[in-house]
């Protein structure tokens, strides 16, 4: 049986692009593969969050992605940081990963110009350390949004790197994988780019009815079109992107319908939105609370997938340490 692995970086909740991108894969997975689904707390540490926020923050997702379904007696559910195995593989890939490559990687351009005061060397190498969370599992498919495919890259390249050098067939090559079609990216409604927790314009699954409705009916919009079937400007594409995902095909159909015959109501199109993204979020918002406060459960699940994720990652680094050479007397 093929593995699959991801992980979502522990800062905040989970907002649509999370779920929509990522978790929504994990959880139709999880029947027919060996997963692994885990919270990438080291990798959020590379923008230094108070020590009282950070273990707050694993907490939160461990209890969103229970609330959003996914099984602990079907999948392994850890935190990145409760397997040192992790943190092992990612110092010998570093070996392997030149300063060049990093450095030409879209996130970590993108970071230094958002955080120009804080360009650390966790961030140039947060795609080696990407690397080690899935090649310490030998996953065979790592389902994610469209913004991670460059880090997917990545993973292969050292796998292939790693097993060249050392003349071992120790790492299968990790592939992005959304069911049958191309990564998504969910947009922002704030006028351009992607939804996400760093760009400030996340609908995010804890959000309440009203909250959604209010953020969905601030999205940026036109004055309308004037011509029939004229081209959609940014702002508007991302709306109807967010309707195709969220909403039922007769609901897309009629929205493109009198866009094209310039009849189209901006308010009644994102009402609709609003209606259709708390169909889906407002029961997984339900469940949230109940699980993040029970702490014997979390910390069950979190004991249970640990050890199944260790159990997986000693195996494979027994074989990269044979591989390298690291030998004891
Ligand atoms: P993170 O926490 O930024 O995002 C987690 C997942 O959500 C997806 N995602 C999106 N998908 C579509 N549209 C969006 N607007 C959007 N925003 C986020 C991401 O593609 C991702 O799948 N580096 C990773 C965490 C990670 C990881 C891993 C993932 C660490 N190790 C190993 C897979 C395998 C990250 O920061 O994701």
């Amino acid at each position: 049986m093929e593995t699959v692995l991801s992980g979502i970086r522990s800062t905040g909740h989970l907002h649509l692009g999370n779920y929509f991108g990522a978790l929504r894969n994990y959880i139709k997975m999880q029947d027919e593969y060996n997963c692994y689904f885990f919270i990438a707390d080291l990798h959020s540490l590379t923008t230094h969050p108070h020590p009282a926020d950070f273990h707050a923050g694993v907490r939160t997702i461990l209890a969103e992605y229970l609330a959003a379904g996914l099984d602990p007696d079907k999948s392994a559910l850890f935190v990145q940081s409760d397997i040192p195995e992790v943190s092992e593989l990612y110092v010998l890939l570093n070996m392997i990963a030149y300063k060049g490559e990093l450095e030409r990687t879209a996130s970590f351009k993108d970071k230094v110009r958002k955080q120009e005061d804080n360009v650390n060397a966790g961030l140039l190498t947060y795609p080696v350390l990407m690397a080690s969370d899935i090649l310490i599992h030998r996953a065979n498919k790592v389902p994610v949004g469209k913004d991670q495919e460059q880090h997917l890259e990545i993973a292969r390249v050292l796998a292939r790197r790693f097993n060249k050098l050392y003349g071992a067939d120790v790492f299968p090559e990790p592939q992005a994988f959304n069911f049958g079609s191309d990564l998504i990216k969910v947009p922002g409604l704030d006028g351009s780019g992607k939804m996400g927790k760093s760009e400030g314009n996340g609908i995010f699954l804890y959000d309440d009815e009203k909250s959604i409705h209010k953020k969905v009916m601030k999205a940026v919009t036109d004055s309308g079109p004037t011509e029939p079937n004229s081209k959609m400007p940014e702002s508007i594409e991302n709306i109807f992107t967010l309707l195709k995902i969220v909403s039922t095909p007769d609901t897309v159909a009629h929205f493109t319908e009198v866009y094209n015959n310039c009849s189209i109501r901006y308010g009644d199109l994102k009402k609709q939105l609003a209606t259709d993204i708390c169909k889906h979020t407002l029961p997984i918002r339900e469940r949230i609370e109940e699980i993040y406060n029970d702490s014997d459960y979390l910390r069950k699940v979190a004991k249970a997938g640990c050890e199944k994720a260790r159990e997986s990652a000693q195996a494979t680094l027994k074989e990269v340490r044979a591989a390298v050479g690291i030998k004891s007397f």
